[in-house]
């Protein structure tokens, strides 16, 4: 082990998700555990640039595992786009003896674990994100609660248009990746799928409502990720062309909250345990993630250029197996 490394600093930036409480758990008791410090900084880069910290013991991460959303809070932070803020969070790092950082978050948080690592202060990324969209990783923090939220208000959904024989068109998040609507629609038995991997094409949703309504039908589902554009629209074009009453429901943050799943608190523990693992052993600017059920690591600029593959065999599987 580095014995170099004394202190570390957690933060959790971009976007939150649920089990971003459990990697916050998992590294600050991991840290602990070696004898290494840990502070918690607040407001992700925002909060490091502004010396936002907080010290974390083994109780202060007591009970946080269930919850949803990050205790360290989160922001987006321009200011941290240009080298003066970079430097600024750098200096705030050496005045208070902080000699490493895990980042839990997205690309934008990698490319300023990225940038940090370059000016001397070694970081870790942890990959959380409900779009699950992480190059390297087959699955990032948050995204099995999202999927399994989506599931619980579409379930719902479908009771009410089961009882009026109407269409539902569920808007879905997923800036620009399919993930969430692919695997919301299979979990929920959607007619239609739009996905931003997949060209979008109206006829093909409006063909699969019309064979779902010829093999006997009479409610039909509809998920749409929100990179494909206007959920109002799509629904008012479908009950155009269908008369079937359609009604368009864009979920929202709503996606982003709630207690984390099993699999959300588990593999964010062994993430963040991994991370601090990662940067005990004086690893720098690395993102971790998991492939094949294995924990790996990659350079940061490597991960932000690996392209996820989507998983275009099930899509086909959705297409085959939903009416
Ligand atoms: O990246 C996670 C995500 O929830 C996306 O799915 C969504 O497009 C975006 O964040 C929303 O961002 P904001 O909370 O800033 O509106």
């Amino acid at each position: 082990m580095n014995t170099s490394v004394k202190k570390i600093g957690v933060l959790t930036s971009g976007g939150d998700a649920p089990g971003m409480n459990a990697a916050i758990r998992a590294i600050t008791r991991s840290a602990l555990a070696k004898g290494i410090k840990v502070v918690g900084i607040k407001r992700g880069y925002q909060g490091l640039i502004e010396g936002d910290f907080t010290e974390l013991g083994y109780t202060s991460v007591s009970r946080i595992i269930n919850r949803g959303g990050t205790v360290l809070y989160s922001a987006r932070c321009d200011e941290f786009r240009y080298a003066e803020g970079i430097k600024k969070a750098v200096d705030m790092c050496r005045k208070n003896g902080i000699d490493g950082i895990v980042a839990i978050g997205g690309d934008g948080t990698f490319r300023g674990a990225a940038d940090m690592s370059a000016m001397g202060i070694p970081c870790i990324g942890v990959p959380g994100t409900i779009d699950n969209d992480i190059g390297i990783s087959e699955y990032t923090i948050g995204f099995d609660t999202a999927v399994n939220c989506v599931i619980d208000m579409v379930d719902r959904l479908r009771d009410t248009m089961e009882s009026h024989q109407r269409c539902s068109v569920v808007e879905v998040m997923g800036r620009n990746a399919g993930y969430i609507a692919l695997y919301s629609a299979i979990s929920t038995g959607a007619t239609a799928v739009a996905i931003p991997e997949v060209e979008y094409k109206y006829e093909n949703i409006l063909s699969k409502i019309k064979e779902s309504q010829e093999a006997g039908k009479t409610h039909f589902i509809v998920i749409v990720a929100e990179g494909i554009g206007n959920s109002d629209e799509i629904a008012a074009n479908i009950e155009r062309d269908t008369g079937i009453i359609t009604r368009a429901t864009v979920l929202g943050h709503v996606q982003r909250g709630g207690s984390p799943t099993a699999d959300d608190r588990v593999n964010a523990t062994k993430i963040g345990h991994y991370a601090v693992e990662l940067i005990a052993n004086g690893y720098s600017n690395k993102v971790c993630g998991i492939q094949k059920g294995q924990l790996v690591n990659f350079d940061v600029q490597e991960a932000l250029k690996i392209k996820k593959p989507f998983p275009m065999d099930l899509y086909n599987v959705f297409l085959e197996t939903s009416k």
